[in-house]
């Protein structure tokens, strides 16, 4: 009796697992034709980056908040003068504002290259006014959470994966399913009935 209804519920649970796997299945193919599209887009605007705000001196700390930002090729950094008396002075590099500027001014620059661009403001450098902006290329920045996977060219080794563990789901759900409906002894069964 109780076999039976183990039996019955176990069967139910693999029915359901496969009815409500092939729409999710279904779903991340389309997805995965959605990833090239976002590939396509990205190769052709390169103008089309993200901006990033670093404060100047906030608060007339003597500090760039944040300090460190990570950003893509092709994206922006916009520095907004928070306190007077503050510049962005690159320690190499054909960017930067040297100029000592106040309050409410703003300096934009967009990255185009890959690297780690370190930089200062030079009447606090010695306080320890300083920053960089981290540019990772797509193949490149691996372990960098705040880019968004998409822009990098991920997803498809994504689906596989995700696809691949939910085909090993299903099969091992309905191998036990076999396994437990006609794997047993023809004694199981009599004592049953
Ligand atoms: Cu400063």
């Amino acid at each position: 009796m109780k076999r039976r209804d183990f039996l019955r519920l176990g069967g139910a649970a693999a029915g359901g697992a496969a009815a409500a796997t092939s729409p999710v299945a279904a779903q991340d193919g389309g997805n995965e034709s959605g990833g090239g599209n976002a590939t396509g887009n990205q190769s052709g605007g390169g103008g089309g980056g993200q901006t990033t705000e670093v404060a100047v001196g906030p608060g007339g700390q003597l500090v760039f908040e944040p300090a460190e930002v990570q950003i893509s090729p092709g994206d922006t950094i916009r520095w907004v003068w928070e306190s007077g008396g503050h510049n962005v002075a690159p320690e190499s590099g054909d960017w930067g504002h040297q100029p000592i500027e106040d309050e409410g001014f703003t300096y934009e620059h967009t990255f185009e290259s890959a690297g780690e661009n370190p930089y200062v403001c030079t009447p606090h450098a010695s306080a320890g006014m300083q920053g960089t902006i981290m540019v990772g290329s797509g193949s490149e920045g691996g372990g960098e959470e705040e880019v968004d996977p998409e822009e990098m060219g991920v997803p498809f080794q994504a689906h596989y994966v995700g696809i691949a563990t939910m085909l090993t789901m299903v099969v091992s759900l309905g191998y036990a399913f076999f396994l437990l409906k006609y794997g047993e002894s023809p004694n199981a069964k009599g004592g049953n009935n």
